[in-house]
């Protein structure tokens, strides 16, 4: 079995720069990550805001530099694009698939069915028919809209829940209170319609750990995977949305025998929002970013080992902008560091992380 983890800490030139994390000359050297996409057949995106909404030049240059799919973070929500029933704005989704274009970039759809992020007229429906309606113009125009510059569909997001205490592990949404669980199988059948040949997802996180949680959303989303095979609902690939916590120790065998049972149920697999919390880490910069690369290199092996991923994307791509800063603070004060980029966006041991995994 290909071990990354020790592949990257025993490549001098990628793991161990003797200078200080904040600046290391050696990476800066290296081929960019979407170089690697033709030897591996493995794509790299990161999330983040289009030109409309981010107005740092200077990551959006690195973002075309890195990535050749763009996952946009907020702009293909519910709520920015149907904010009133009917009435669609694609201004910010636009802006990014003209980047994408000029970038040579394809766009991750994310995502058409959220339970987060849609707009109060959504979440005050109450029926089936009017949920049925919502979805199929929803889907619909959204999909058509893109056909040709997507890389693949999110179409449901985070489908299960078992905190909600609900049947089956399934989370309590707007979607599940009027349709029940077939919204689902609806909303697959929905996006196949209107684009025959863009793989699509069904994407969920908190899978990877050794806790009795994530064991609970393990069983809960195989059970649902194997539900969906037997409605021959046209869904292609299952999305590992991979929000890691440095802190914590993997379920190699719990891991991998779900990665397994999904390969197993005919899905393909993506790392769809790849990101290594470092809130609770101690030490200096370097000693964090060395424990959140090592873990990141972990979590490749492991998914390695059963699956090549499609493509890798991490949410975000500099330090300088992660969606962590607003739910989780360093007793130190200090910034997160949870991607592959620094606050300054030199390339982390993160990167290298990365980069051998795609290079193997
Ligand atoms: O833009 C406004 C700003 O004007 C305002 O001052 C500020 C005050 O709260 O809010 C800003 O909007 C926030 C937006 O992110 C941009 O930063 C929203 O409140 C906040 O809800 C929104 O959070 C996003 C979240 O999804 C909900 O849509 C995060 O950026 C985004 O990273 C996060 O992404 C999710 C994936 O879609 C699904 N998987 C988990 C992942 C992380 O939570």
């Amino acid at each position: 079995m290909l071990n990354f983890a020790s592949l990257a800490l025993s490549a001098p030139a990628l793991l161990m720069p003797p200078v200080s994390a904040e600046c290391d000359v050696d990476l800066e050297l290296q081929p960019p990550l979407r170089s690697l996409t033709p030897a591996s057949g493995i794509k790299y995106g990161c999330a983040g805001g289009g030109p409309t909404v981010q107005h740092d030049r200077v990551l959006l240059d690195k973002f075309a530099t890195e990535a050749n799919i763009f996952v946009p973070e907020g702009a293909l929500k519910w709520a920015f694009t149907e904010p009133q029933p009917g009435q669609f704005d694609f201004s910010e989704a636009d802006s990014i698939a003209d980047f994408a274009a000029r970038h040579e970039m394809l766009i991750h759809g994310h995502t058409l069915v959220w339970y987060a992020t849609i707009p109060e007229w959504v979440s005050q429906l109450t029926t089936a028919k009017d949920a049925t309606a919502a979805l199929e113009r929803h889907i619909t125009t959204e999909v058509q809209r893109y056909r040709g510059k997507i890389w693949a569909w999110d179409v449901v997001n985070e489908p299960i829940e078992p905190k909600d205490h609900l049947e089956n592990g399934y989370r309590n949404s707007v979607w599940l209170r009027c349709l029940g669980i077939n919204y689902v199988d609806l909303a697959f059948r929905l996006a196949r319609a209107a684009d025959p040949a863009t793989p699509l997802s069904l994407n969920e996180y908190g899978i990877e750990y050794a806790t009795a949680e994530c064991q609970r959303k393990r069983e809960a989303t195989l059970g649902l995977l194997q539900k969906l095979r037997d409605l021959k609902t046209p869904i292609d690939c299952f999305g590992l949305q991979s929000h890691l916590q440095a802190e914590n120790t993997f379920d190699h065998r719990g891991l991998t025998e779900f990665i397994r049972s999904v390969v197993k149920l005919g899905y393909r697999v993506m790392i769809t929002e790849l990101d290594v919390n470092d809130w609770k880490i101690p030490g200096t910069v370097e000693e964090r970013d060395v424990t959140v690369a090592r873990h990141a290199a972990e979590y490749l092996d492991i998914v390695f080992s059963v699956a090549r991923p499609m493509s890798i994307a991490t949410w975000g791509l500099s330090d300088r902008y992660t969606w962590m800063r607003m739910y989780f603070k360093r007793t130190d004060g200090s910034p997160l560091r949870p991607l592959p980029l620094d606050l300054n966006y030199r390339r982390k041991r993160m990167w290298s992380a990365l980069a051998g995994a795609m290079a193997a």
